[in-house]
């Protein structure tokens, strides 16, 4: 795999009356999956596991853990409104949605199995497809049961274990209405969040916790796999595929803020660290990790090679990077004033996308765009967000990445983990404090439906 770091700066950037006039959709190869991504714990609400747990504690300074004091709570009512959503979709004009097992409903305790929470996930999945809609499933979406994070969580081998038999019962529950999995959802962040910065549970700040973590998520894809493949022979869509297995990485691209051979050496290391480790990983079979002057971890992982039948990536941003002795990542990351950004501040760079697919174009799966949106409350900036980044997606097509489906995060306002409830990354807008947590269009809802309708997908 190429090192694009250097390479990202003298990109010419996209036209934007190119974007305006362009008909998004016509230029996605035919069963292309367009929908939306959420997680469990965002949005079902009533969700019990370790990141619940988090919300109610501090940090040892009195800060609380959620940015905004909010703890998730009932979040969107996604477990009870399911139809509603789907009929959300449905107006959307979307033939794919991406949501998240929540492992703590499905496994009480180890060995115990709550059949009823299985049920109501076949249920959802059932009638997804019923609407036309192709369920993607992902198994690990950021949060634990209680009783495996009390266990040490992904610092402890033995997580590899649970998480197995956790992959291996959901595959034979679920296998004949899912042909879609996803393993692991961002493993690369969580390891940063969880484990080096301290920031998301369990809280820790430890290079090398840090880099066993991130070497177990992905060997529990790995894992998870395996099973998956070899429980789930139905093949739902009937595609002639029963199982296709991927995993969501989160790419993000770090941009030298000189061209001073410190930044750029800076950028390069945060860049092969962050973006490139786990797909080499599952390009080699291999896990090589390494924090300059702290850890080093390589070792090769039994049937890693190969566990990947696409690559999801979750983008979202461009960070500038200045090297930065004072931090463990030798670097450091911001955004220059004057850039458009989200309501979280982060810099709208559509051709970081673009960028990305032909990175990853040579790796030899197919990708998907598992993630990509913007956290903006008043919604009328999300529109041209997602009509850049969909035309990111066709140029990439034009140059032979072979993209199969864009999922927008996210279908509707949600829990949005350390930032709380303040951002808001919906299509549609949700009334927190409504008793019935009101889903409301945005402006995006329209930009959308063309997409959908360039498409086929809808009249
Ligand atoms: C990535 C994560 O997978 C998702 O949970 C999060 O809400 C979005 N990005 C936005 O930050």
């Amino acid at each position: 795999l190429p090192l694009a770091l250097a390479a990202c700066s003298d990109r010419p950037a996209f036209d934007a009356e190119d974007i305006r006039h362009a008909t998004l959709g016509a230029g996605l190869p035919s069963g292309f999956l367009l929908g939306t991504a959420t997680a469990s714990h965002q949005i079902e609400g009533g969700t019990v596991n370790d990141w619940s747990a988090w919300e109610q504690s501090a940090f040892p300074d009195g800060r609380p853990h959620i940015k905004d004091g909010s703890v998730s709570g009932d979040a969107a009512q996604s477990w009870q409104r399911f139809d509603t959503d789907v009929a959300l979709m449905k107006t959307l004009g979307a033939n794919a949605y991406r949501f998240s097992l929540e492992w703590s409903r499905l496994q009480p305790a180890r060995g115990q199995w709550d059949e009823a929470a299985l049920a109501r996930y076949r249920e959802q999945a059932r009638a997804l497809r019923q609407q036309g809609i192709t369920p993607l499933v992902t198994l690990y979406h950021f949060t634990l049961p209680q009783w495996v994070s009390d266990a040490g969580g992904w610092e402890n081998p033995a997580t590899l274990d649970d998480f197995e038999a956790y992959a291996a019962h959901v595959a034979e529950v679920l296998g004949d209405e899912v042909d879609w999995w996803c393993t692991v959802n961002e493993p690369n962040v969580l390891a940063v969040f969880g484990y080096l910065d301290g920031v998301w549970p369990p809280g820790k700040k430890d290079a090398k916790a840090m880099a066993t973590a991130l070497s177990h998520l992905i060997e529990a894809h790995a894992r998870a796999s395996r099973q998956l493949r070899v429980r789930d022979t139905v093949d739902a869509d009937g595609d002639g595929y029963a199982t296709r297995v991927g995993l969501a990485h989160h790419v993000r691209i770090f941009q030298p803020a000189t061209g001073s051979t410190a930044d750029i050496t800076a950028a390069g290391l945060t860049d092969s660290f962050f973006n490139e480790s786990v797909p080499l990983a599952l390009r080699t079979g291999r896990i090589h990790l390494s924090v300059p002057g702290s850890v080093s971890i390589d070792r090769e992982v039994a049937d890693l090679k190969g566990s990947s039948d696409w690559l999801g990536l979750n983008y979202y941003s461009r960070d500038y990077v200045r090297q930065d002795f004072r931090e463990a990542s030798l670097s450091n990351q911001y955004v220059p004033s004057g850039r458009p950004v989200s309501d979280l501040g982060w810099d709208i760079y559509p051709e970081g996308l673009y960028l990305f697919l032909l990175r990853f174009r040579d790796l030899g799966i197919p990708l998907f765009v598992t993630e990509n949106g913007m956290a903006d409350a008043e919604g009328n900036r999300r529109p041209d967000y997602f009509r850049s980044h969909v035309y990111a997606v066709e140029q990439a097509v034009k140059e032979g990445a072979d993209v199969r489906g864009y999922f927008h995060w996210s279908l509707m306002d949600n829990f949005e983990w350390a930032e709380g409830y303040t951002p808001r990354f919906g299509l549609f807008r949700v009334d927190f404090d409504s008793p019935d947590k009101a889903r409301a269009p945005t402006p995006a809802v329209e930009s959308f439906q063309d997409v959908a309708r360039n498409l086929g997908l809808m009249p």
